[in-house]
């Protein structure tokens, strides 16, 4: 076809992450500057994502709980935690009716006080329900999660 040519496409070029013998290190591309923070993700509110202030967790919302916020809450723990907490928080899910373990219901004093506490969400609520999964695959949340973690 007159007018369509290739000489574009076929001209040496090096594709993203592909080997190159002009730099020494045999890379086509160059590794970062240290340092070097991508466009939205400087993260300098350390406390929104680690939940930790000076190594320990802290026990305060990172933004206030408008109403907007409360309802996205109420829209993902019906999506994401009802299933097991059903939707009155009461731990009688869907998955529970049909046998999996029965969570606390939320109704209880000691969870209404019980602080915002990162590392307990981590190892008290987490964990335990996604052992009873990993278990039948012959893995466990530690062995998953373990090296992922370790970057907080
Ligand atoms: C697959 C089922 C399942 C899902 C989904 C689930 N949970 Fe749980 N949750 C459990 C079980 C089982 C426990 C009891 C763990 C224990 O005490 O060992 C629990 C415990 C808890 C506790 C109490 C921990 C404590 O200190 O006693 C909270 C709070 C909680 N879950 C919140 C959530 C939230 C929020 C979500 C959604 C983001 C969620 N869960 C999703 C099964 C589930």
């Amino acid at each position: 076809m007159a007018g369509c040519r290739l000489d574009m496409h076929t001209q040496p070029k090096v594709l993203p992450l592909t080997k190159s013998d002009f730099f020494e290190d045999g890379r086509g591309s160059r590794a970062l500057v240290p340092g070097t923070i991508a466009r939205g993700q400087l993260r300098a509110d350390a406390y929104l994502y680690t939940g930790m202030i000076n190594g320990k967790p802290g026990d305060f919302m990172p933004f206030p709980a408008t109403r907007e916020v409360l309802e996205r809450g109420r829209e993902r723990f019906n999506v994401y935690c009802s299933p097991c907490h059903s939707r009155m928080g009461d731990g009688n899910g869907i998955v529970v009716q049909r046998g999996f373990r029965h969570p606390p219901s939320f109704h209880t004093q000691a969870l209404r006080t019980a602080p915002l506490d990162y590392p307990h969400y981590l190892e008290r609520q987490l964990a335990p329900a996604l052992d009873v999964v990993l278990k039948l695959l012959s893995t466990s949340f530690e062995r998953e999660a373990g090296e992922q973690l370790s970057l907080f």
